[in-house]
């Protein structure tokens, strides 16, 4: 059962770095399909905790082979400082390759990106501000800058110069800031030439060829199932497929090499930015998961908000990305409550919607209709097998389980890397 696929399916944040470092040992390759520096993995191995923003977090287990995808915007500042960084920390980086068809984050992306954000005002989405949407866009339009662009310098020169033709007019024209010279950014991007020319490879072929000689691929996706730019709450969503279709076009291997998908769900919900999000708390109790959950962007530090559980994003992300099982996170951050509360439907202006509406306004007006089950108090950080579990906290996981219609395989109980209940394994 060689490629396995990671997908969030909330707004992101779910622990998908910690699910992928999980797979680790078994796995050969590890591929970022989608996204850029906006991801932001924690990653606890003992005492240690790594947070990773472009490289992929397989990248922490000795021996695995780790891939930047062609759907992946490579900022190679960001890229550069990370490789550095786990390097200090005596991680072996040495096996990364970096696909020759990936897009490259340039500072106008970058300047881009946060000067928009500021003339959106109140419409803004609330970007990490790491010029993602600017180069996405640029890609779109046919005029983005590929990692291969890097050595032919006249090639390169011409496509700066492409690109900088409109940008600078809106610069100075319509956000009021300086031009920017084509020398700046072709010098800048030839900086990091030489050191990125050993990495650069047909990343896809690699893929394909170590599948064939049935090497466990795992495809670590960036971001979520509803920040997706097809299925997410659009325009509150990130520019990249998200989704479990992205690991394919975002790696190049074919969607039938696909065999297990696994999507990765917290015990109850966050979101960073702006955007619907039905069953989000404003009271002390949102304080009260928000402190206890350390949820705080990993990448910006903005506080995350926060709400309870919503069943049918799930059942909504299992169908999106075909999900064969769930890995559900941060189970022992509920311990405590009394009864905790879980989003069953929506009430839109007194209509029952039992799946996420299709209409962005009636997800907008979406009331959770909540159901509640019983609470525990014990510890629970300690438990290796579902006996270990409370019954309420076992009660908790098959209602969640039921109402998603997807197995939940595997439960988090803790950040460290052994804190987890296995159910089903995930590799076999
Ligand atoms: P990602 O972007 O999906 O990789 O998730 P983040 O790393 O941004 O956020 C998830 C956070 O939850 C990280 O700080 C993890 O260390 C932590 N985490 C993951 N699984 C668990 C769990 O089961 N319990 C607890 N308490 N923390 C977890
Ligand atoms: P991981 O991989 C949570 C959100 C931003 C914003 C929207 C668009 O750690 O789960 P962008 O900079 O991508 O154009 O921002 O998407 N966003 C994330 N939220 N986790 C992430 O990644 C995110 N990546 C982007 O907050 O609302
Ligand atoms: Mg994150």
């Amino acid at each position: 059962m060689p490629g396995i696929v990671i997908v969030g399916v909330q707004w992101g944040d779910e622990g998908k770095g910690k699910a992928t470092d999980l797979l680790g040992e078994r796995t050969d390759w590890v591929v970022k399909f989608n996204g850029g520096n906006n991801a932001g993995h924690t990653v606890v191995i003992g005492d240690e905790k790594y947070a990773l923003h472009l490289l992929p977090s397989g990248i922490l287990s000795d021996g695995v082979n780790a891939v930047i995808g062609n759907g992946v915007v490579v900022d190679l500042e960001v890229l550069f400082a990370e490789l550095e960084a786990l390097h200090a920390r005596g991680v072996d980086t040495s096996r990364l390759k970096v696909s020759a068809n990936a897009h490259i984050i340039t500072q106008y992306h970058r300047t881009l990106d946060k000067v928009t954000e500021r003339f959106l005002g109140k419409r803004q989405i609330g970007t990490t501000g790491r010029g993602i949407g600017p180069a996405y866009a640029d890609k779109i339009n046919r005029v983005g800058i590929r990692v291969q662009d890097l050595f032919d310098e006249n090639i390169l020169r011409q496509k700066v110069e492409g690109a900088l033709d409109q940008k600078n007019h809106l610069l100075v024209k319509v956000f009021n800031r300086r031009a920017i010279a084509v020398d700046e950014i072709v010098d800048d991007l030839l900086s990091y030439a030489e050191r990125l020319r050993p990495m650069v490879a047909d990343t896809a072929l690699l893929l394909d060829e170590a599948l064939d000689r049935g090497e466990v691929v795992v495809f670590e996706g960036g971001q979520a199932t509803m920040l997706d730019v097809d299925h997410g709450t659009y325009p509150f969503v990130t520019s990249s497929s998200a989704t479990a279709g992205g690991a394919s076009t975002g790696s190049g291997v074919g969607p039938n090499r696909l065999d297990r998908i696994v999507g990765i769900v917290k015990a109850y919900t966050t979101r960073v930015g702006s955007g619907p999000f039905p069953t989000e708390l404003f009271d002390e109790q949102g304080e009260w998961l928000r402190s206890r959950g350390f949820e705080f962007g990993t990448t910006t530090g903005r506080p995350r908000r926060v709400g309870w559980y919503d069943a049918p994003i799930t059942r909504y992300a299992t169908r999106i990305n075909g999900i064969t099982d769930l890995v559900l996170t941060k189970l022992d951050i509920l311990t405590g409550l009394d009864r905790i509360p879980v989003c069953v439907a929506y009430d839109v202006d007194g209509e029952r919607f039992d799946e996420v509406p299709v209409n962005q306004s009636d997800f907008h007006h979406a009331k959770p209709i909540l159901e509640y089950l019983p609470g525990w108090k014990q510890d629970i950080t300690g438990a290796r097998t579902f006996e270990d579990l409370p019954v309420e906290a076992q009660d908790y996981v098959l209602a969640l389980e039921k109402m998603s219609g997807t197995r939940i395989s595997v439960i988090g109980v803790g950040a460290a890397r052994d804190a987890v209940i296995v159910r089903h394994d995930l590799v076999d």
